[in-house]
């Protein structure tokens, strides 16, 4: 027998759970941190281990853990699962909405906009206010019983908030998704272990639900809105859809926030045309918007066609994803010399854009989705500019596609291809290669380096094609005499441009570092370059420990600094830049001139020292500002390693803190 103190205290952890669990998924602004919940949950796993006869379905400890079923069973909906009307445009729309006007016979009926969520179908039974039943829509009729699978659903609860008007039974509606995120991860997981991919986050939804094993489903991430009642009995529904709503929310069920409730048409129109764009930045794919009639005993009287109601209709966005043929993988160099394949496609429109190109990232990337050119590939436009290339369809494959290499050569100056271990990109070398000048150009007079006004990219690669310019210190040698010999170039137009080349010579450190298109160098690296030094000279003369002494600048950006000024064509390239009149040094004097050089920085010191005692290196680093402390965490900036170093460098290493030589240290101390 349970002893009541135990019982009194798991109902209160559950109740504590449960309320901590609605603020984080319904009301998405959580109390408590991830790790505070899980030691209330574990607190409440023992004491129900301890207490097996009080462990009870609805606990929140029961989600995961059901035995793998054979088969799932069907179930009978007692009111069919309906679907929607599609509308493609404002005038579908006005038809709609003029046929309800008749029906009704009023024009003016609010009604209410809520995303389409593009998940699957659910219906979720409760008894009690208990969780009993989850199933699929099927065929509208008849689905599947995933209830094992429904209650790893950590935003489904498992037993309805205490509220004074909880029907004894009550079956609502929604999608399950899966959030872009997670279905990222998921197929990386799976490409990784070389399994086909999904083809979108709804298959990922659907694949996870149908699993006969819910400890699989556990481990996929899926959430849901909730968005109808299915059905009611014993209890008293409220008059609107937006109060059904508001009342779903406060049993606990997960209700989309961005429900708007509206009068005309145009404002359908609006909220229609925002989702269009903002539905690109939300972690759930969306392929429409839903309109219904708000006022229930209008939905009543409207009433349904075949499987439609009347009430509602969908107004679709453009498709995201769409299916079409690789023609081809070309591959472009980068201003870092980096070889970029893209898959050159059979245009196709894709959310309302003819897509003809998309990005392939890298070899590895190509070869661990397989894809080959020739094969039917699934491309999605998420938002970002240049869409990338899901994976191919597999089953339409013939035999003839090869597995993609890249080129040994340079598509463009015929280098042999290096390809670093450990680096994901091959590159092209050479400096010279005119792929890569133009790529450098380009971003050197853009507006994240110099910001030349005029010089564009077509008169870009004209002055490089006439051999006007072959790098950054040629462009401050043009005159305009040089520039009216080209095409489409007017006197006018000329001086204009040699005006802003001669006032971008005064754009300030920062720029300039950003604009050498140094690797891993970009404007916000630039920047603290630029406070910490003072000037490009001096840039070019740091060493690997001094640049890693500043937060934000990591080892793999510190090293690629110092390697682009062992190239002696980086360095002259400096000098005639200072030559031609560039400004290379900051307006003021850099921080570094003061004495508080490891202001904000942590230092754990390990190993014995050559010509340091332990505590005069202490003294060292805080008579600089610096802090000592004696065991490395995630906040140490640094450990200073010296001979038969103790476990405190292999913790740097497992947390991957930067260490020092004492050598470096005292480089890094010193002042300059
Ligand atoms: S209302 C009659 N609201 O779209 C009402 N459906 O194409 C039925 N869906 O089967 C659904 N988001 O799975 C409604 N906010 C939303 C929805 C939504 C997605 C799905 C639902 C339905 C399908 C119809």
């Amino acid at each position: 027998m349970a002893d009541t103190s135990a019982k009194a205290r798991i109902d209160d952890l559950r109740e504590r759970l449960n309320f901590h669990n609605y603020r984080y998924h319904v009301l998405d602004s959580p109390l408590i941190g991830d790790s505070d919940y899980d030691s209330i949950l574990v607190e409440l796993r023992q004491l129900e281990a301890f207490n097996p006869d009080l462990v009870t379905p609805d606990s929140p400890t029961q989600r995961v853990g059901a035995p793998p079923s054979p088969e799932f069973n069907e179930v009978q909906h007692p009111q069919p699962m309906l679907s929607l009307g599609n509308a493609f445009g404002d005038e579908d729309l006005a038809v709609w909405h003029k046929r309800v006007s008749g029906l009704l016979e009023i024009d003016n009926f609010a009604m209410v906009c809520e995303p389409k969520i593009d998940g699957l179908a659910i219906a979720l039974t409760y008894e009690n206010g208990k969780l009993v039943r989850g199933a699929t829509r099927g065929d509208g009729l008849r689905g599947e019983d995933v209830t094992a699978n429904i209650r790893t659903i950590k935003a489904v609860p498992l037993a309805l908030r205490p509220s004074k008007n909880i029907p004894p039974r009550i079956e609502v509606r929604g999608e399950v998704y899966m959030p872009r995120d997670a279905f990222a991860q998921l197929n990386e997981a799976r490409a990784e272990r070389g399994e086909q991919l999904m083809a979108n986050p709804r298959n990922g939804a659907a694949g996870s639900l149908r699993q006969l094993d819910s400890n699989i489903t556990a481990q996929r991430r899926l959430d849901i809105w909730v968005y109808a009642l299915g059905w009611i009995e014993g209890g008293s529904t409220p008059d609107t859809h937006t109060e059904v709503m508001s009342w779903l929310r406060d049993l606990g069920f997960r209700v989309n926030p961005e429900l708007r409730r509206v009068e005309s048409l145009e404002s359908v129109s609006d909220y229609h045309s925002e989702w269009g764009e903002s539905r690109f930045h939300r972690n759930y794919q969306t392929d429409g918007v839903v309109i219904k009639i708000d006022r229930l005993d209008y939905q009543r009287h409207l009433g349904i066609v075949g499987r439609e109601p009347r009430w509602a209709i969908a107004y679709k966005f453009p498709a995201e994803q769409a299916i079409t043929k690789l023609l081809k993988i070309e591959v472009n160099v980068g201003r870092t010399g980096a070889l970029n394949p893209y898959a050159v496609l059979d245009p196709i429109p894709v959310a309302g854009v003819t897509i003809q190109h998309a990005t392939l990232h890298n070899e590895e990337d190509i070869r661990r989705k397989d894809i080959r050119e020739g094969d039917y590939v699934i491309i999605e436009r998420a938002g970002e500019v240049i869409p990338r290339v899901i994976g191919p369809v597999v089953d339409r494959r013939t035999s003839a596609q090869i597995p993609f290499q890249m080129p040994a050569l340079c598509p463009f100056c015929e280098t042999p291809v290096v390809h670093e271990e450990g680096e994901a990109a091959h590159r092209c070398i050479n400096s010279r290669c005119p792929a890569q000048q133009y790529e450098r150009i380009r971003h050197f007079v853009s507006k994240a380096g110099m910001d030349i006004d005029g010089l564009g990219e077509k008169l870009v690669s004209l002055l490089l094609e006439q051999r006007l310019i072959a790098d950054f210190p040629d462009i401050y040698k043009l005159t305009v005499e040089k520039l009216i010999g080209m095409e489409r170039m007017g006197e006018k137009s000329a001086a204009n441009l040699m005006f802003a080349i001669e006032q971008s010579k005064q754009r300030g450190l920062s720029s300039v570092i950003a604009a050498l298109g140094i690797l891993h160098v970009g404007g916000e690296t630039a920047a603290l370059l630029a406070r910490r030094f003072g000037s490009v000279p001096r840039l070019m003369d740091v060493t690997k420990g001094e640049l890693q002494a500043i937060l934000g600048i990591g080892p793999i950006v510190a090293q690629s600094i110092v390697e682009h000024y062992q190239n002696e064509g980086n360095r002259l390239i400096i000098t005639e830049l200072a030559e031609v009149g560039v400004t290379l040094q900051a307006a003021i004097i850099p921080e570094s001139d003061t004495l508080q050089l490891f202001d904000g920085f942590r230092f754990v010191v390990t190993g014995r020292l050559q010509g340091f005692t332990r505590s005069e290196a202490e003294g060292f680093i805080k008579e600089r500002g610096g802090q000592v402390t004696g065991s490395v965490s995630k906040k140490t900036s640094y450990v200073v390693v010296g001979e038969e170093p103790g476990a405190k460098a292999d913790d740097a290493r497992r947390l991957e803190i930067p260490t020092l030589t004492e050598q470096e240290l005292r480089v890094l101390g010193q002042e300059h």
